[in-house]
């Protein structure tokens, strides 16, 4: 099976310089260079790559937003914080092979001609960052980067940021004001970064795996490129499936290959043969899809089309045992802590929505308690600065929704307890049997 930026893993020593340009690295650059920057940033947007961090939007065309006629120089960013439950790809690239995703930020850097590009990487990630910063070290000292780029008169830098271990610094405007030093708090878009991003300056956010893709746009050519996937959806993409599967690992494969088939072939089915309850398709902000929806190709339009999303393609699998009301306070639990603040209906939203599903689980609930659980997602979705609002609410409204006997069940089961004295409530022990 075709692997592209997965291919070098489990070559001894493949982050090093000499180990990875015998495997490839920086043979695409010449190719690269000898275009010109519109005419790559066309070839982008011809391969379909889409931006693999979560939303999607086509590489290419947020490169062509970039405001031809200002002054400020331009920057990269690259989102290596990869804080989504359920995702750990982006580590393998830099872990396995630092020196493509520095090849793909070179011919990023020439296609919008920004000489700076940073590199936010998760704070809990000590050996990405460690490999990364080897490989910038190694690729300095070749002549890869620094005042030129492998002979070419082109100058560009490249610095390494550690995170400090916050969700919401991997939304690309709070990432960007987390690299400024400020408190990691989303900005209202527009405007949008590439036209004000970091220091107000025209800038490129893009996720660790698409950036590690172009050089492979540029190595293949655009259409052959595109042909690997679906339609508007190129390439390939890296999977990471967990949860209850046989085979739980991160898999590159086609955009577009059915979940299906990731479920029961590429992960060997559900553990120890129990009958799928639920998935999870894009990380916890995806809305969950039932066993009778996972026939569908797992691209982000078609995702779309079924009211869920592909986002950072991390795949959780639920079995029978498991119980969804104990899955959704893990979740939430997750997004209430995680919530920065800033806009009421989603710190407040979040906490309620904790509450009340620990006092479902820990007491049994109230009536009422279902409903309220979908208006206050219901209130916080499109209410908020940032999309965090909308990825705690969602993955809650599908859930609910989707296996609403049985919170019903869980709140039944505790009801009398809201007619006895509290003292006679403990909390973490069923008071009624279901
Ligand atoms: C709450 C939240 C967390 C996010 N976390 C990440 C992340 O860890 N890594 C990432 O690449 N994108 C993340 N994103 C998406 C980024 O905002 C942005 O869309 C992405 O970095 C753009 O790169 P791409 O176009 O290559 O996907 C997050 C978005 C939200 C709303």
């Amino acid at each position: 099976m075709l692997k592209l930026v997965t291919k070098n893993v489990g070559i001894e020593n493949s982050h090093t310089l000499s180990v990875a340009r015998s495997h490839g690295a920086y043979s695409r650059l010449e190719a690269a260079f000898a275009m010109t920057p519109e005419a790559l940033t066309a070839e982008v947007i011809k391969s379909n790559l889409r931006g693999l961090g979560g939303a999607g939007f086509p590489a290419g065309r947020k490169w062509s937003f970039l405001p031809k006629d200002s002054p400020k120089p331009r920057y990269l960013v690259v989102n290596g914080d990869e804080g989504e439950p359920g995702t750990c790809k982006d580590k393998i690239i830099m872990i396995h092979d630092p020196h493509l995703l520095i090849e793909g930020i070179i011919i990023t850097c020439w296609a919008i001609q920004s000489h700076k590009a940073f590199i936010y990487i998760r704070g809990e990630y000590d050996l990405p960052v460690e490999h990364v910063e080897q490989a910038i070290v190694e690729a300095k000292a070749a002549g890869i980067l620094g005042e030129t780029v492998m002979g070419h008169d082109f100058a560009l830098d490249i610095v390494v940021h550690r995170g400090a271990g916050a969700y919401i610094c991997g939304e690309e405007t709070a990432l960007l004001e987390s690299l400024e030093g400020k408190r990691g708090w989303p900005r209202l878009k527009p405007p949008f970064p590439a036209v004000e991003g970091y220091m107000r300056c025209p800038t490129v956010v893009n996720n660790v795996e698409t950036l590690s893709y172009v050089p492979y746009v540029v190595e293949m050519g655009a259409q052959p490129f595109a042909d690997l996937g679906s339609e508007r959806n190129g390439g390939l993409r890296m999977y990471s499936i967990s949860g209850r599967v046989n085979r739980p690992g991160v898999y590159e494969l086609p955009m577009g290959t059915p979940l299906r088939e990731m479920i029961y072939d590429h992960a060997q089915g559900v553990t120890g043969g129990r009958a799928l309850k639920a998935v999870i398709p894009g990380g916890s902000s995806a809305p969950i899809l039932t066993p009778d929806e996972i026939d569908v190709p797992m691209d982000f339009d078609s995702l779309a089309k079924r009211g869920t999303m592909l986002g950072s393609a991390g795949v959780i699998v639920f079995d029978e045992t498991v119980s969804m009301v104990e899955a959704l306070k893990v979740i939430i639990r997750f997004y209430a802590h995680e919530s920065c603040g800033q806009c009421t209906p989603c710190r407040e939203g979040t906490a309620w929505l904790e509450k009340i599903v620990e006092r479902i689980l820990d007491l049994g609930g109230r009536p009422g308690d279902v409903d309220n659980m979908l208006r206050i997602s219901r209130n916080i979705m499109g209410n908020t600065i940032c999309p965090f609002g909308d990825g705690a609410a969602l993955p809650v409204v599908s859930c609910v929704t989707k296996f609403r006997p049985e919170f019903e069940a869980w709140v039944r089961r505790g009801q009398p307890v809201t007619t006895l004295p509290v003292r006679e409530a403990h909390i973490g022990e069923p008071v009624a049997a279901v």
